[in-house]
């Protein structure tokens, strides 16, 4: 519950019902695994419907009673005949919502589980409580609360070998080339509070670039890793149908620049 008091705190969320919304954003964020049921995706759909009302609630509210939460301030930037549409406001709320909290909940719970199956881990930190930064970064990279992100091809690439033709989507598994030996030596697969370098995991943008570095066909490669080859276990689907209908969420601008379009 810690960390979904903290982001509504900082983002201006009500949190008179704060156990509803923590279900609605755990159903939802269910459709983010590849396999996800036929139950699963129903449950996320109620969920969603729920959920959306709630935040227009919430946005009519803080229309008339702005304060200084960044949701208010998403609006006052729609008030001031700025960028966001109503939509975009509601659909920015809900992003920063689940994005802020399911992911910081899953890092803390996989933090305390690899701690517990590696007690000499646990001594170390004990012993060390220096490590705690580190110990972070290395649970982000050895049991990320993000396994996989997704991308949509603009234009025909290449990676890994693989020829991914334009409109396809693929799935990037970040997880895989957190334990690639090849960056990670022999000890990729074991779970080290102390290793060096450990912040230079993928998933988490604030220090690496965006993953996978996909590039033309032109400058293809041979430094096959991990991550590109489980890009190629990638859906294929005419650009966006699948991923809607999958995800029932629309999808965002992409960065200027990227050859892959981020996807939700
Ligand atoms: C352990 C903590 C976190 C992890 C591992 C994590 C990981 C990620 C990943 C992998 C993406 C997708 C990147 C991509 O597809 O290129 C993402 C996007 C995002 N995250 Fe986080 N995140 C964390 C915490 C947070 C927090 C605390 C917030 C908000 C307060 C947040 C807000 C967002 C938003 C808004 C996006 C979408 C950005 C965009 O589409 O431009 N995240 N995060």
């Amino acid at each position: 519950m810690l960390p979904v008091q903290i982001i509504s705190d900082l983002i201006g969320m009500p949190t008179e019902q704060v156990g509803e919304l923590r279900d609605w954003s755990h159903a939802l964020t269910k459709t983010l695994d590849p396999l996800c049921s036929p139950d699963d995706r129903a449950a996320a759909m109620a969920a969603r419907s729920e959920m959306t009302a709630y935040i227009e609630d919430v946005y009519d509210r803080k229309r008339t009673r702005p304060d200084d939460g960044i949701l208010s301030s998403l609006i006052g930037a729609e008030d001031d005949g700025e960028r966001l549409s109503r939509d975009e406001v509601l659909i920015n709320m809900l992003l920063l919502y689940i994005a802020g909290h399911e992911t910081t909940t899953n890092l803390i719970g996989n933090g305390v589980i690899e701690l517990l199956r590696h007690p000499d881990q646990l001594d170390r930190l004990r012993a060390d409580p220096d490590l705690d930064a580190n110990t972070v970064e290395e649970v982000l990279r050895y049991n990320s609360p993000v396994q996989i992100t997704r991308r949509i091809s603009r234009e025909d690439v290449e990676v890994a070998e693989v020829e991914i033709p334009a409109g396809s989507v693929v799935l990037p598994a970040g997880a895989a080339a957190n334990r690639d030996p090849r960056k990670w030596g022999d000890t990729a697969d074991r779970f080290l509070v102390d290793r060096a370098g450990a912040n230079e995991h993928v998933l988490v943008r604030r220090t690496t670039p965006p993953l996978p570095r996909f590039r033309p066909r032109s400058s293809r490669g041979s430094d096959r890793t991990a991550a590109a080859d489980a890009a190629i276990s990638s859906a294929r689907a005419r650009r966006g149908n699948q991923l809607r209908a999958a995800h029932g969420a629309s999808r965002r601008r992409s960065a200027a620049g990227n050859r892959l379009s981020r996807a939700t």
